[in-house]
């Protein structure tokens, strides 16, 4: 079954063709240079850049997968969480290709689909009780999972997602848009401060917080007027880096106390972050779990994801049975 998967949220226009969990082509146009200048995302632009961007990104990943239009069986789009002008450009053009094509539309959920991009290209099972975590620029939440129709959320953010405060102090210390890659490849563990951004209070939920420490990296800068050497500015956002990994290893720490779950499933932009990619390997290594993390390129918004979980979506709604491969 071919599935062809749409995602405009934020600042992608990615479509992308999926046969069951298999990807056979992610086609992503990114409008990310056109907000730059900015410091962030700016809607009415992205929403503009999808318009003109969505033609040819179809048009390019059926090339891509080698198949014509005719060949598309079900059509998935992300209808929310995200930008409302960019969704419903992607909603639209959905909408009328399944209308032009006779073809079946599901429309579904973004996060979730940050949590399915794990899923994609191999055989795993899918409804097995898990723990899940979306960090992403938008959003930093916890959820109690089996499959992707039963799914309960145990914390989130109560303010800046780990995304957008790496995003923010980054910019503040004069690295580019968006920070997060950024600070990832500088970070350099040696030179942490493991105390200087510790996140102390909300110790009692599963909740998370992030503009405390975001609002001390910025005293910090104005403290010294932004004269910081090179190596001083890489050791405080390894630093901010380290406090943010760890904060959310605490709330999956304190998760795994309170639920029973054989394994965490982990997506959305800042999964591709390696010390909290290594430290989540780390943590289920010593807690014996299993961890289901996406290969890079499906970490960030993309149409593959879209897909995969439209067709596990779908399926599910047809009473075709949830471990569909
Ligand atoms: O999931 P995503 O593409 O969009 C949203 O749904 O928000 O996530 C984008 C976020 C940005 O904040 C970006 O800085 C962050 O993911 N990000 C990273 C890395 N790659 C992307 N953060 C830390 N390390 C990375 N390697
Ligand atoms: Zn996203």
């Amino acid at each position: 079954m071919y599935v062809l998967g749409i995602e405009t949220s934020c600042d992608e226009t990615s479509l992308s063709v999926v046969n069951k969990r298999r990807v056979l082509s992610n086609t992503v146009w990114s409008s990310l240079n056109l907000h730059a200048e900015f410091g962030g995302v700016i809607p009415e632009i992205a929403s503009r850049q999808h318009l003109k961007s969505l033609s040819f990104v179809f048009s390019r990943s059926l090339e891509k997968a080698g198949i014509g239009k005719k060949k598309i069986d079900l059509i998935s789009v992300v209808s929310s969480p995200g930008l409302i002008g960019s969704l419903l450009v992607g909603i639209n053009f959905a909408r009328a290709l399944g209308y032009a094509l006779g073809l079946p539309v599901i429309e579904i959920d973004h996060l979730k689909a940050h949590l399915f991009a794990a899923f994609l290209n191999n055989r795993s099972r899918i409804n097995v009780p898990s723990l899940g975590l979306v960090v992403s620029g938008g959003h930093t939440e916890l959820y109690w999972m089996q499959g992707f129709e039963n799914v309960r959320v145990l914390g989130r953010t109560r303010d800046d997602a780990a995304g957008e405060a790496l995003d923010k102090v980054g910019r503040l210390y004069g690295l580019g848009y968006p920070a997060g890659p950024l600070i990832d490849k500088l970070f350099d563990l040696s030179l942490v401060n493991k105390r200087l951004f510790e996140i102390k209070g909300l110790r009692h939920t599963l909740d998370f917080s992030f503009s405390g420490i975001k609002t001390k990296a910025g005293y910090m800068y104005k403290q010294r007027n932004g004269r910081f050497s090179k190596e001083e500015k890489i050791g405080i956002l390894s630093s901010f880096q380290y406090g943010i990994v760890s904060h959310i290893i605490e709330k999956i720490n304190s998760a795994l106390s309170q639920y029973k779950v054989r394994r965490i499933i982990c997506g959305g932009g800042v999964a591709a972050n390696f010390f909290l990619r290594q430290s989540l390997i780390e943590l289920c290594r010593r807690k014996k779990l299993r961890l289901f993390l996406p290969d890079i390129a499906y970490c960030s918004d993309n149409g593959s994801s879209a897909a995969g979980l439209g067709f596990y979506m779908y399926n599910m709604s047809k009473g075709l049975g949830n471990n569909n491969q």
